[in-house]
């Protein structure tokens, strides 16, 4: 038997999640192994928002990405040694057959942390990746903007963008925030924390906006409205700023009704 650490979710969120919402508990994991079993430890674990408005019942664990180290195999594709992207929780010791792996990350660029596997080459990449040019769909010369800008996913969707040859714009919220996208090659980013939404995209888009992948769904999202072009492509990715929210329910999002122009909206 070795013992695995878990974090189990101790009480209900009420608004801003809380030491108190979580407990870790330690659990007993059987490592002698059957046929297909891998038993693993996670070197990296990744908290992501979305889970927070994943239905996980009390007493019960979160899911998570992780990438892991296997400690023990009897699963060929999985040997002792290899490393694994796996969607398996917040824990540090797992058995199971290899059904919560994504990939076998042993080629890792060398020099980044391990954690790229659970950023920009796991889930969040594929979103930005996925999102963005399934639903958005940005040409190069248009505008594309996006909020969280400085975020896992809107990171990616930033320098995707880029390279589609568009110009990218961003909100977020800190100044360093700012400095750290226009490092990644944001053309204009704006502090929605210090600057009023309307003017700084008014000055960051002059030509208008055609493409948004939004991760927030802020009230503010009629500012961008107002600012789009004809024909302009609406990714609603996320609502970070509902999810801890008790006054709007999670999820939720703000679109002012607008009859001057046609926006296609996707939600994904
Ligand atoms: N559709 C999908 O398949 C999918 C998959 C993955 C993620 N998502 C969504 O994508 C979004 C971004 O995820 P991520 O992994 O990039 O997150 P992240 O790296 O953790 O970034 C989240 C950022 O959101 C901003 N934020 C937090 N609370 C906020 C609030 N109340 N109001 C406004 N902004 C707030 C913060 O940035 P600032 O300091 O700049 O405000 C925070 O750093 C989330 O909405 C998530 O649910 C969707």
């Amino acid at each position: 038997m070795v013992k695995s650490k878990v974090y189990i979710k101790a009480q209900e969120f009420v608004g801003d999640p809380t030491e108190e919402n979580f407990k870790v508990i330690e659990e007993e994991v059987d490592d002698n192994l059957e046929d297909d079993e891998i038993l693993t430890e996670a070197l990296c674990i990744s908290p992501d928002p979305y889970r927070r408005v994943f239905p996980t019942p009390v007493g019960g664990g979160f899911r998570a990405f992780q990438v892991s180290k296997v400690l023990k195999s009897k699963n060929a594709q999985y040997p002792e040694g290899s490393k694994v992207l796996q969607e398996i929780g917040w824990r540090t010791i797992s058995k199971s057959k290899g059904e919560a792996v994504w990939y076998r990350c042993d080629d890792l660029p060398t020099n980044e942390p391990v954690s790229v596997a659970t950023g920009a080459l796991g889930m969040p990449g594929v979103t930005a990746h996925y999102g963005l040019t399934n639903f958005c769909n940005p040409k190069a010369g248009e505008t594309v903007m996006v909020s969280g800008a400085a975020g896992a996913v809107g990171s990616m969707v930033g320098q995707i963008a880029k390279i589609l040859g568009c110009r990218v714009i961003g909100s977020c919220g800190s100044d360093e925030k700012v400095r750290f996208t226009k490092s990644l090659g944001y053309d204009a980013v704006f502090n929605y924390k210090t600057q009023d939404w309307k003017t700084a995209l008014k000055e960051a888009a002059p030509n208008g906006i055609d493409c948004y992948f939004d991760n927030v769904c802020w009230r503010q999202k009629s500012a961008v409205i107002e600012q789009m072009n004809v024909g302009g492509r609406i990714g609603v990715c996320g609502a970070v700023s509902t999810y801890n929210s008790t006054d709007v329910p999670q999820g939720w999002c703000f679109i002012k009704k607008c009859d001057s122009f046609v926006i296609a909206l996707y939600l994904f």
